[in-house]
């Protein structure tokens, strides 16, 4: 596992957008694996400038979102459609057929989304975040570490996290769509970020803690080839001292 400290939010994008930008421009037929919240926020705007300036093209790129929450359309502000199309989509040369997010279409057989992830050649780079309590995708503690797309419960401090991207608590749904952590695992590179001391405790599990289901970002050890951007805040439980970029 590579871990990188950046000072900031946009030193994340960077080195993030960077990262991708070595994927796209090997192959350009990768496959991403992409993922909402705030994470990931920096690096969509620095792909769009990146896109703008012609160093990147996502003409023939295919993506997978991890998730989205059930019962929302693609026209609420707050589905993961909406916020995929508002934050990348909408701004670089990708061809919308090609982006792909798990929908209500999914949840009579939610495994299709898996099925379809193999027939495209697999997920090339998968972007994460990282829940409070460990998740990554809508993975709460206690998923099996075999777990493939299905329909998963929010927990409590879930629900609680994203309110603020809510009117208040009654609107954030409790059901969610996501990948599950063997479809994660598949990805042949995983690419994860994770900034604020909200996250130091997640993160101290899935760098240096034991390998469990209690934290299901821990599964991560057991990948190949993982890089992990954090800041100061979020390394603060580490014991070991990773050096700075
Ligand atoms: C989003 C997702 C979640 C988030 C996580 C962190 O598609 O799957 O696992 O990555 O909840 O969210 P932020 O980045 O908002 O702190």
């Amino acid at each position: 596992m590579k871990i990188i400290k950046v000072k900031n939010n946009l030193e994340a994008g960077q080195y993030a957008a960077a990262m991708i930008k070595k994927v796209i421009n090997a192959n350009p037929k990768s496959v991403l694996g992409l993922a909402t919240g705030s994470s990931p926020v920096t690096t969509y705007q620095t792909l769009i400038l990146m896109n703008q300036a012609n160093e990147i093209s996502f003409k023939t790129i295919t993506t997978f979102n991890l998730d989205e929450y059930l019962g929302l359309d693609s026209a609420n502000e707050q589905s993961y459609r909406y916020f995929m199309n508002n934050q990348l989509f909408n701004h670089v040369d990708i061809d919308l057929n090609n982006t792909f997010i798990p929908d209500n279409e999914d949840v009579l057989n939610p495994h299709k989304y898996d099925d379809l992830i193999a027939k495209k050649g697999g997920i090339d780079l998968q972007l994460l975040g990282l829940g409070i309590n460990g998740h990554i995708g809508f993975n709460e503690p206690g998923t099996s570490f075999e777990s493939l797309t299905s329909i998963v419960d929010l927990t409590e401090s879930t629900i609680e996290a994203n309110t603020r991207f809510f009117a208040d608590k009654s609107q954030v749904p409790t059901k969610a769509i996501s990948m599950g952590l063997k479809s994660i695992m598949n990805a042949k590179q995983i690419l994860l970020i994770a900034k604020g001391e909200n996250k130091a405790e997640a993160i101290f599990h899935l760098v240096e803690g034991k390998i469990t289901s209690k934290w299901p970002c821990s599964i991560l050890q057991n990948h190949a080839n993982v890089t992990v951007i954090i800041d100061e805040a979020a390394a603060s439980k580490l014991q070991e001292n990773y050096d700075s970029k």
